[in-house]
């Protein structure tokens, strides 16, 4: 585990009194987070056509996709409220409860892999998973198929967005048509990005934050434009935290690995947006910023920070908050004699 900071976290002073140089601090936080893009053009070396994200829109409201014809991917991963859905864990089919927190959807495409366990390499191929969770969406790839091609409209708009293939309407495609429209959601022009940009200021409780940040090596775990999403750590690599926060039977990483040492590894959780996504860590048991900061800081660094550190650092998270898409409800197919009903 490198837990240090190559060498940057020195630069910066870390005591409450000091009033951080905001210029070197700008400087330092550039060459260790960095600005989240306007836009993103391609995926896997696929440029992503208007055709795709128009229809991968439609997909993310579909409630069709479905089983019950109620949930979407919005239901839990509302636009609305910074891409998640802001209970403890996912509400699914039949009001089943899952297992886990929703993660927002916000900026996902700029995270190493997807679930806070990264078993899905890319956003194709995780949008199949919930679609056919039992405790989510309970549908299958034959239904979805199905019911996508009993509606002219969604016929013709797959046939648009991959243009030349045999059957344009598959499960398939309409994962690659949502992965298509949520690299759409990203989240440019937070105050940090200002700040980074040198195009506005934070004020001295914020710039002391973002230097704790640093120096207490946060920053170690949750760096890059996302603040992390990049890799996979224990959860509690000092002092593993309480069953209610960390439950013994969710083993994180391990049931992808299969190997010891994963036991209660999760991906780093990127914070931008964090302000916007209560509750925090993947058991969704934690309400509060602070707190979470405060457990991270004992959890993750053996380091009991003080009131006034908590209040800095969440201070300065509440700067990662950026421009909240704006996406206009999409009007959807009617269902026709052929589309299979809701079970
Ligand atoms: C995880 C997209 C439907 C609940 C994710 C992630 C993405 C995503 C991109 C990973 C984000 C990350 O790791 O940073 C979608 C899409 C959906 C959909 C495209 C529609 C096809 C749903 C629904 C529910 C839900 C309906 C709730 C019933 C969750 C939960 C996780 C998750 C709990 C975390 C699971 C884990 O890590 O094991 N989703 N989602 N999603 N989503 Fe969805
Ligand atoms: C999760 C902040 C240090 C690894 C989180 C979350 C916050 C946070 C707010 C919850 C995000 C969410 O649920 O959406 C901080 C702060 C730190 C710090 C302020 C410094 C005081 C670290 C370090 C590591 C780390 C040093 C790695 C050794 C993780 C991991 C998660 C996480 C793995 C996901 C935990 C889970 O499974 O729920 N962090 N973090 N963090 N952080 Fe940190």
């Amino acid at each position: 585990l490198a837990l240090a900071c190559a060498g940057l976290c020195t630069a910066m002073p870390a005591r409450a009194t000091d009033a951080p140089d905001a210029t070197a601090l700008r400087e330092t936080a550039n060459t260790l987070f960095g600005a989240i893009p306007h836009s993103v053009d391609e995926v896997r070396g696929q440029e992503i056509t208007a055709a795709q994200v128009e229809l991968g829109k439609s997909l993310w409201f579909e409630p069709r996709l479905s089983r019950s014809h109620v949930l979407s991917c919005n239901s839990c991963h509302n636009i609305a409220t910074g891409g998640a859905d802001n209970v403890p864990t996912s509400i699914g089919h039949g009001w089943q409860k899952g297992p886990r927190n929703s993660p927002t959807v916000l900026n996902a495409v700029l995270n190493v892999a997807q679930f806070w366990d990264g078993r899905a390499a890319d956003l194709k191929e995780q949008a199949k998973g919930p679609v056919q969770a039992s405790v989510e969406m309970n549908n299958t790839p034959g239904r979805v198929e199905a019911t996508l091609r009993s509606m002219p409209a969604y016929v013709e708009a797959f046939a648009r967005a991959f243009p030349g293939e045999d059957q344009p309407v598959s499960f398939e495609n309409m994962a690659r048509a949502l992965e298509a429209f949520e690299t759409t959601l990203v989240t440019p022009d937070s105050r940090f990005d200002r700040f980074l940009a040198g195009k506005g200021s934070l004020d001295a409780t914020e710039l002391r934050g973002l230097s704790l940040f640093i120096d207490k090596g946060c920053v170690a775990c949750h760096s890059g434009p996302n603040f992390g999403g990049q890799a996979y750590y224990p959860f509690g690599v000092v002092e593993r935290p309480g069953a209610d926060v960390l439950p013994s039977g969710d083993k994180g990483r391990f049931a992808v690995t299969q190997t010891a040492s994963d036991e209660y590894v999760f991906r780093a959780a990127p914070l931008r947006n964090v302000a916007l996504t209560a509750p925090y860590f993947h058991s969704g048991q934690v309400w509060d910023l602070g707190q979470a900061v405060a457990i991270m800081g004992s959890a993750q660094l053996g380091h009991e920070l003080d009131a006034t550190e908590v209040q800095s650092i969440t201070r300065f998270l509440q700067t990662l908050t950026g421009r909240q898409p704006q996406v206009a409800n999409p009007v959807l197919p009617p269902s026709t004699s052929t589309t299979p009903r809701p079970e």
